[in-house]
């Protein structure tokens, strides 16, 4: 990995010892902005989009169940791959990462969590305030006007008991807009944020992966965490190696001593 603007290079999770130039930051800090992406989420057993794609449901291609147009095509189809990812999702719980997530935003000024995960564990793990860039996985939304209904429908495939248009669950699908809200919140944070984690996302998938470019672009010191280096690790000032579960416990460790 190539040298950054600090002229260090990788922080190796091997030697449990953070840069000491990052833990200052992280202490000095008046805004922290994380996004976090799927492998947050994988400590917790909760597969990543792809991964979930086994057993019964490895002949689908992602797409196949993840687009308005697989809805209109098979909406049963698409309530069973739900409804077996919310089985899955319900199941699992919070790990140390979720919660040491939760703990930093009481030891730094301002912290905004964007996490492109539809899992709620952020949540669950006492996070406060999360914006949810996907969406949420236990919503259910009105096909026709897009508001979030309440229900006890057990049908397969439930309808919006004021207009009859079938209901869908309420995560963004490929080629859908980011709410709104959530865009404009998330760009202002980055915007604004002096510290930018990226945590456990292959950064692959935008305008959540401009979000880092938005804080660097505005002088915020910009770190990753990640097993594996992505492909935009050697751009950023520092990428922490190593799963999120035991990273963000042992960083919470090092800026609280
Ligand atoms: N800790 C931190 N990172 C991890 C861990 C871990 N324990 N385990 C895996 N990772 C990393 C992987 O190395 C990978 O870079 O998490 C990343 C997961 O990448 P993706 O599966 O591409 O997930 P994500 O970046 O969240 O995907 C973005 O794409 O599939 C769509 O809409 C879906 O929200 C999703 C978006």
């Amino acid at each position: 990995m190539g040298s950054n603007k600090w002229g260090r290079t990788e922080v190796s999770f091997e030697k449990p010892r953070f840069d000491p130039g990052f833990v200052s930051a992280l202490r000095d800090a008046r805004h922290v902005c994380v996004l976090t992406g799927a492998g947050i989420s994988a400590e917790s057993g909760v597969p990543t989009f792809r991964d979930a794609q086994q057993g019964l449901w490895a002949k689908y291609d992602p797409h196949q169940l993840a687009t308005p147009e697989a809805f209109e095509e098979n909406p049963e189809l698409l309530w069973r791959w739900y409804r077996w990812r919310r089985d899955l999702v319900a199941e699992a719980n919070p790990n140390p990462g979720h919660l040491a997530l939760a703990q930093l935003a009481e030891l730094v000024p301002r912290l905004t969590l964007v996490t492109q995960n539809v899992d709620g564990l952020h949540q669950r793990a006492g996070s406060r305030g999360v914006i949810e860039f996907h969406g949420n996985l236990f919503d259910d939304r009105c096909y026709a006007e897009g508001c979030i209904i309440v229900h006890d429908q057990q049908a397969e495939v439930p309808v919006c008991p004021n207009c009859g248009a079938n209901l869908r669950p309420g995560v963004v699908w490929f080629g859908e807009a980011i709410p709104e809200n959530a865009l404009n919140e998330s760009f202002a944070a980055a915007a604004d944020c002096d510290i930018f984690l990226s945590i456990g996302t292959s950064s692959f998938v935008y305008p959540a992966a401009g979000l880092a470019d938005i804080a660097s672009e505005n002088r915020a010191i910009v770190a990753e965490i990640n097993p594996n280096p992505t492909q935009h690790a050697a751009t950023y000032d520092f990428a922490i190696a190593g799963n999120a579960g035991v990273a963000l416990p042992k960083l919470l460790e090092s800026i609280a001593t």
